[in-house]
């Protein structure tokens, strides 16, 4: 935010997958001018789709209501549309049944959330006890709620002769074939992306980027230039692989998630709870509710 103030910007915080994350006991979202929320149908906080944003500033929230509704001018008394659009605006109205869902979700958010933290730190506890297999760390001043639990693999330490990214694929694969949901989301920037190397616009105009360019803005989508992040080219991106914490903070058993990589070879688990036998069902939803 310093370095924000400093140089006369504004924060827009994207904390898209991080509902309850704290750093130094404040609540992620809180930091910036405005905070951003999805509320999709894989996110900590679930609405079903859509999103939210946070902000303490009447301003910015006046603004993003107009932006919300075709930039319709909104009355001062009676806070209803006046149907006449003074800015560009988007239709982002968010519907009321998934508000509905998302508002009791909210209630259950602290919960849910501290059994994504129990669940990832016995995975890492037990995780940590096979040679090559790095679980994430969290520092003491921050509160992480694991919408994804990253992990990462070190081939030597493993006693495996080949390179980090080799050895991650293999493990994914063979996590998968256990029944795990693991695997890379994200890795590519989204100026690499084809939309943003052929600039091909709409209906082939190269529009929105023709108006920039005609007024002498170039840009610079070249993915070897040194202004880009190098992000997916570090030794941590090639040897992480992620796993969604859905799958521990509604139901699915840690053990199973840990024993892929504590006891591999055991051939194909079932895939679904409804998969498993019915004693072995009613033992894990037994164990869920320890969990909690
Ligand atoms: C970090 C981050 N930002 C933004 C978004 C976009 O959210 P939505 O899919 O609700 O539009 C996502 C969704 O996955 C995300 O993970």
């Amino acid at each position: 935010m310093a370095v924000a103030r400093k140089h006369g910007l504004y924060v827009i915080e994207d904390a898209c997958q991080a509902h309850g994350a704290e750093y130094k006991g404040k609540k992620v979202g809180s930091f910036g001018d405005v905070g951003t929320f999805s509320l999709n149908n894989f996110k900590n906080l679930c609405g079903g789709e859509g999103g939210l944003f946070t902000t303490d500033d009447e301003d910015y929230l006046n603004k993003g209501v107009l932006i919300r509704c075709f930039g319709d001018e909104i009355d001062e008394v009676s806070r209803r549309r006046v149907y006449n659009a003074s800015i560009l605006g988007y239709m982002y109205r968010n519907q009321e049944l998934p508000a509905a869902l998302c508002r009791a979700q909210l209630l259950h958010l602290d919960e849910y959330n501290a059994v994504r933290i129990a669940n990832a730190e016995y995975m890492s506890r037990e995780l940590s006890r096979i040679p090559g297999v790095i679980p994430p760390y969290c520092p003491p001043e921050c509160k992480h709620v694991y919408f994804m639990y990253n992990v990462r693999f070190d081939p030597a330490a493993a006693g495996v002769d080949c390179d980090r990214r080799t050895f991650r694929i293999a493990v994914e694969k063979a996590l998968y074939k256990e029944g795990m949901l693991v695997g890379q989301w994200q890795t590519m920037p989204v100026p690499a992306q084809d939309l943003f190397q052929s600039m091909l616009g709409y209906g082939g105009s190269r529009h929105p980027w023709a108006i920039n360019e005609a007024k002498g803005i170039r840009y610079n989508y070249d993915p070897t230039s040194s202004l880009w992040p190098r992000c997916s080219a570090t030794p941590t991106r090639s040897s992480t692989a992620c796993m969604p914490q859905r799958q521990t903070a509604h139901g699915q058993d840690p053990d199973r998630l840990s024993q892929g990589l504590l006891e591999p070879g055991r051939g194909d688990r079932p895939r679904r709870r409804s998969d498993l036998p019915r004693r072995r069902r009613q033992a894990l939803r037994r164990r869920m509710i320890d969990w909690r």
